[in-house]
């Protein structure tokens, strides 16, 4: 086979040359090639499985190995000469690797296709890509627990309908944010169970006619199990659907946090203060501090959910098993990771520098009858019917409003007309301090509770 033409695959098939745009146009390496190092740990797994096998001599797996080897060095010093004559980041290494060894490099192939290879260094990027995005997410759990513990007393507005409803304590708000990233760990988790299985063997789709150990490959790799059936495992991308999908809800929690940030750091809200080195200024107007790290975040949420209707969208109409199609896979996957390894890196960074203006919130708490609620409970407790109670506090509001009053600046004679229940006990639950305290079952507000909160999460990290 002296004659073969060592530029184009499969190239003694072909008669004529690869059009020079489709060259171009099929060719993968300029973005797979993020998955090199994957891919040579893949390839090493597999050549000590083929000389278990005895398909390879324990000479030719020395020299697979040192080259395999030299090839990790040259990438990881920037020496390795790309080409797209060899399409994807396999080729490039497979032929490297032949240049440097010979005849054994040609042997590493065997029983392999590129359909199971690609397959299983998309999972094993994606598996430590995991990794890198729950570090961030932990890095910015603890961040939000400091936070909590620091503001576990102070007394914001609770909204809904952005309208004030009822008073809730800083530290409580933010352990909200707490427990969606909890869940986000969670679905990364499980998600990268599926993940870590092992489709190597699975050949081009109808495995091989050689007999391979999978279970030695997979060991060797760190997969719990090689996969089920080979025609799905060369040919499913669900993983990484699920992968953008865990990583759409990560960044549309990221996106509200986002949100709640840039509003109150308005001077509307005037809530918190982002410090300088989070925020830009503007080249028009002076006295701008724009909340850019939010903002962005915000923005780029998009485009995760983006990647993830892409993925849904390139597998919708496939038939098994491989289909080119796939190699679309790379570039919605490459960045959804790096959206969220830099969005939750620079959330984590931000949120101990966040300084919460206690004044303005609990200004802003007093605001709009935040305690309405807490004067009905009142009247229940002394035996009243709730409906009955709701509609005697309507009036007290009402009358709040016309004078310009909060329900604690109110004098008891005059909530004594509303109901004759009312006595000067009424003024522990109308403030602030004593409706958030009385918040206190599993899941409340009170401070207390907060603390508590915060302790079992931190047991739970
Ligand atoms: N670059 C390809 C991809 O990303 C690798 C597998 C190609 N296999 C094939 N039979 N053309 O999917």
């Amino acid at each position: 086979m002296s004659s073969v033409n060592t530029d184009k695959l499969s190239s003694a098939r072909f008669a004529q040359k690869t059009d020079a745009f489709v060259e171009i146009f099929t060719a993968s390496v300029d973005f797979d090639q993020r998955m090199a190092q994957e891919d040579i740990d893949g390839s090493i797994a597999h050549a000590k499985m083929l000389y278990k096998i005895n398909i390879l001599s324990e000479s030719e797996l020395k020299d697979i190995l040192s080259g395999l080897n030299t090839i990790s060095e040259e990438i990881k010093q920037g020496v390795f000469n790309w080409s797209i004559k060899q399409e994807d980041v396999h080729m490039n290494i497979e032929a490297r690797l032949t240049d440097l060894i010979g005849i054994a490099g040609k042997k590493l192939h065997t029983g392999r296709s590129r359909n199971d290879q690609v397959a299983t260094d998309i999972r094993l990027y994606l598996r430590s890509e995991i990794a890198n995005i729950t570090d961030q997410l932990a890095r910015l759990q603890h961040a939000i627990l400091d936070l909590a513990e620091k503001e576990a007393e102070t007394i914001m507005p609770g909204f809904t309908h952005l309208q004030v409803a009822q008073p809730v304590t800083f530290g409580h708000h933010l352990m909200a944010w707490f427990e969606m990233l909890s869940r986000d760990k969670e679905r990364l988790q499980d998600c990268c169970k599926r993940i870590n299985i092992m489709p190597l063997g699975a050949a081009a789709l109808a495995g091989t006619s050689y007999p391979i150990d999978r279970e030695m490959t997979a060991e060797l790799l760190g997969f719990s199990r090689p996969s089920n059936n080979s025609l799905d495992s060369v040919s499913d991308r669900d993983f990484a659907i699920e992968f953008t999908a865990a990583g759409s809800l990560i960044m549309m929690h990221l996106s509200r946090f986002s949100e709640e940030l840039v509003l109150w750091a308005s001077a509307q809200f005037d809530f918190i203060d982002i410090p300088d080195a989070f925020c830009t200024g503007s080249s028009i107007m002076p006295q701008k501090k724009n909340p850019d790290v939010p903002e962005l975040v915000r923005g780029k949420s998009g485009r995760v959910t983006g990647h993830l209707i892409s993925l849904l969208m390139l597998m919708k109409g496939q038939p098994l098993a491989y289909n080119k199609d796939n190699q679309e896979d790379k570039e919605p996957i490459f960045d959804t990771a790096d959206t969220l390894v830099n969005s939750l890196r620079a959330f984590a960074d931000m949120i101990p520098h966040i300084c919460a203006k206690k004044e303005n919130m609990y200004s802003a708490a007093k605001q709009g009858f935040a305690t309405a609620t807490d004067l009905a409970d009142y009247l229940v407790r002394k035996g009243m019917a709730f409906r009955d109670a709701h509609e005697i506090v309507g009036l007290a509001v009402r009358l709040g409003v016309d004078t310009k009053r909060d329900l604690s600046e109110i004098s008891l004679g005059e909530l004594q007309k509303f109901s004759a229940e009312i006595t000067e006990d009424v003024f522990d639950i109308l403030k602030l301090e004593g409706s958030v305290a009385a918040r206190k079952h599993i899941g409340g507000t009170a401070p207390d509770t907060v603390r508590t909160a915060i302790e079992s999460a931190r047991k739970d990290m």
